[in-house]
């Protein structure tokens, strides 16, 4: 039976093997598929040892993995990392599903059409670089990279290479950027317990969607704040996470999952607050 796995740290309460495993069952592919701890300087031993033919990287492996690719996707390159591996004779091939994953569970569960959307992308790290340049793709008019430490928003900005949609700033210009269509909170405050600075209302509106990339506890102070704000969706990223496993699972296997059961499971599983449409 072939073998996959997700590799990361910490890495025991991951939902891909529940995903992965799921998808198996749904299409008749035999596989087998774990979740392996690593850190970034026990990856590149642990990935050879462990006898995959493919592989899921999270945090905080993705710019490892990136590194450690004999070739990669232009949408991986586009992002500088990788979330899928594939073993290939030459050695490894990286690809970044993340982006993809964000827009089509944006577009095609929640009815999100980005087409000339006005965005706000708070964070400049490795989860907003992976799912930035999918946006622009989508079609969407204008992308505001707003990050505490604005340096690193200028570096995003600079590396998607769209001056004339892609806009810089820093965490102090939020008051006077307006209201935005698409709210993205692509920052790691949720997960590392620092709270995020606070965003002024007036950055929603009826119609906005705000969508956190974390699910689970570290998503709720930012749905929270977007309820509050009055947006019309207030979205986590746990369907994100399935869309991201469908993509890979296709680059692996070459069928397309049905996502909407296993979306269903994992819903019931967690334990987040509920997705406001
Ligand atoms: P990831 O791969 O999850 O994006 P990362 O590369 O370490 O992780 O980036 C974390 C992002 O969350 C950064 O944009 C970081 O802002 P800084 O670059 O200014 O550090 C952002 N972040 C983390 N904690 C935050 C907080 N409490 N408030 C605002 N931004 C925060």
């Amino acid at each position: 039976m072939r073998r996959y796995a997700v590799f990361g740290s910490p890495i025991a309460h991951s939902l891909s093997p529940r995903i992965h495993t799921a998808f198996a069952r749904q299409t008749g592919i035999a596989l087998e598929y774990l979740a392996i701890e690593a850190t970034r300087d026990t990856f590149p031993a642990i990935l050879a040892a462990s006898g995959v033919a493919g592989a899921n990287i999270t945090l905080p492996l993705k710019e490892v993995a990136f590194a450690h690719c004999r070739s990669v996707s232009a949408r991986a390159r586009r992002a500088g990392a990788v979330n899928t591996l594939t073993r290939t004779d030459a050695g490894w091939h990286g690809d970044n599903t993340d982006g993809a994953g964000l827009v089509r569970d944006l577009t095609e569960r929640h009815g999100v059409d980005l087409r000339e959307r006005r965005v706000l992308l708070l964070g400049a790290g490795g989860a907003a670089r992976g799912v930035a340049p999918a946006l622009l793709d989508a079609g969407i008019d204008a992308l505001y990279v707003v990050n505490r430490n604005s340096a690193r928003a200028d570096a995003l900005a600079d590396a998607l290479g769209d001056p004339a949609r892609v806009h810089a700033r820093g965490w102090d210009a939020l008051p006077t950027l307006g209201e935005f269509d698409l709210l993205v909170n692509a920052t790691s405050a949720g997960q590392t317990g620092t709270p995020l600075p606070p965003l002024p209302m007036a950055l929603a509106a009826p119609r906005s969607v705000a969508v956190d990339l974390a699910y689970g506890r570290a998503a709720v102070p930012f749905t929270a704040w977007a309820r509050a704000a009055g947006c019309a969706q207030a979205l986590d990223g746990l369907g994100m996470l399935v869309e991201q496993a469908a993509e890979s699972f296709q680059c692996w296997h070459g069928v397309r999952p049905d996502t909407d059961p296993v979306y269903a499971d994992v819903r019931r599983l967690t334990d987040t607050q509920p997705v406001s449409d």
